[in-house]
């Protein structure tokens, strides 16, 4: 019987609701392939910021950094400012645990209406760089309250953390059978980070010649991603682009409430985090109607990466079954079903 310890952390809003359906499917499962997984459920919030005054306790990421793996439903609640609640739980965790890819398919389910006229055909892997870039600490305010305020930040790209998502990148581009990554850059505008960022690519491109590249500026990748999503196999950028890409890739499959995230230390020197692309969604929490698929979904990534992709796979295509059927779909998906009842729709198919 292969066994894991899972850190559970359901976090803020709809997090709380999604979660207990993450459970649900991945318990069903276990049973189903001789897994068993232990949850330590941890309260880390917004909650918990506002009775103790932080996100997690000090010794937070030593307790569960000897976990096999986080399972994370998402932060952020108004009561709090967003960049106090995420840089004391979500991004340490990314950070000190190395998890600096994050890995975001893209898929257009049949059943799941689309916003897009002609139904394209939509599958493709966005590959987000997850520890720098344009999410650094350096920088500051100057000169509070005086007419020459300023608030400056400085993005950092240094060679080792970008040929690292790029080999990534490169690696699961060559895994697929079209073999083609794409770049997210703006070399045009950004002067010194992006243009290192698309050198970096082209050096690393010279290990993978069966490997078809490009690259597009992200104003104009933004715009393929409406027009044409089915050019795209991988998709390879920096820590913003990337978050930026991740919910727009989504929108077009037509809601976000689907999207799963992996965020991986590949060398697996840490525990490595499965999440939803989604955040707390203030406005829909405590109607139980979110979507629980991005939850789920990150379950089955979690699955893969634990070293059984039949049972990932088993689940997806669960989710594909359960998705054809119109009374089975949450609101953000045109239906009428509530968190719970997808959820079990799902552990049902299993
Ligand atoms: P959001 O993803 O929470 O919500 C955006 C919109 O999408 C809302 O209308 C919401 O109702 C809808 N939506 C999102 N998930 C859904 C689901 N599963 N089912 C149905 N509809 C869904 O983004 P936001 O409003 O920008 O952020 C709210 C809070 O969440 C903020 O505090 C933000 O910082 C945080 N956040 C956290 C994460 C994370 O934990 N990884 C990710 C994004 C945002
Ligand atoms: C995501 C989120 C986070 C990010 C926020 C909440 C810090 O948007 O996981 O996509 O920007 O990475
Ligand atoms: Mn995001």
């Amino acid at each position: 019987m292969a066994k894991y310890r899972i850190a559970v952390i359901p976090g803020d809003g709809i997090g709380k609701e999604v979660m207990p359906e993450g459970i649900r499917v991945l318990d069903t499962i276990a049973a189903r392939f001789g897994i068993e997984f232990t949850w330590d459920h941890l309260d880390w919030s917004c909650d918990r910021y506002h009775s103790d005054g932080a996100m997690m306790p000090a010794d937070g990421l030593d307790t569960i950094k000897g976990h096999d793996a986080i399972y994370l439903g998402a932060v952020g609640w108004p009561t709090v400012p967003d960049h106090v609640s995420l840089w004391e739980l979500l991004i340490p965790i990314r950070r000190d645990f190395q998890q600096y890819v994050n890995l975001r398919p893209v898929r257009l389910f049949d059943g799941v209406p689309c916003p897009l006229a002609g139904r394209p055909e939509i599958d493709f892997w966005i590959v987000r760089e997850n520890n720098e870039g344009e999410y650094s600490e350096i920088g500051g305010r100057l000169y509070a309250g005086t007419d020459a305020e300023m608030a400056v930040q400085q993005n950092v790209f240094t060679r080792r953390g970008v040929d690292r998502v790029m080999r990534y990148a490169f690696e699961l581009a060559k895994s697929r059978p079209n073999k083609h990554l794409t770049s997210a850059t703006k070399s045009n505008g950004i002067i010194h980070t992006m243009p290192f960022w698309d050198e970096r690519f082209k050096v690393m491109g010279e290990a993978y010649p069966e490997v078809r590249t490009d690259q597009y500026h992200i104003d104009i990748l933004t715009a393929h991603f409406v027009r044409n999503p089915s050019r795209f196999d991988v998709v390879v950028g920096s820590n913003l682009f990337g978050d930026i890409l991740s919910d727009l890739g989504p929108a077009v499959t037509g809601t976000i409430g689907i999207a799963p995230s992996a965020n991986i230390n590949p060398e697996r020197d840490f525990p490595s985090m499965f999440e939803p692309v989604h955040g707390s969604a203030p406005d829909i929490a405590g109607k139980g109607i979110a979507n629980p698929i991005g939850q789920i979904w990150s379950g089955a990534m979690m699955l893969d990466h634990l070293g059984h992709p039949d049972a990932g796979r088993a689940i997806v295509k669960a989710i594909e079954r359960v998705l054809t059927q119109p009374e089975l779909l949450t609101p953000d998906m045109g239906g009428k079903a509530t968190t719970a009842g997808l959820g079990k729709a799902v552990a049902d198919a299993l």
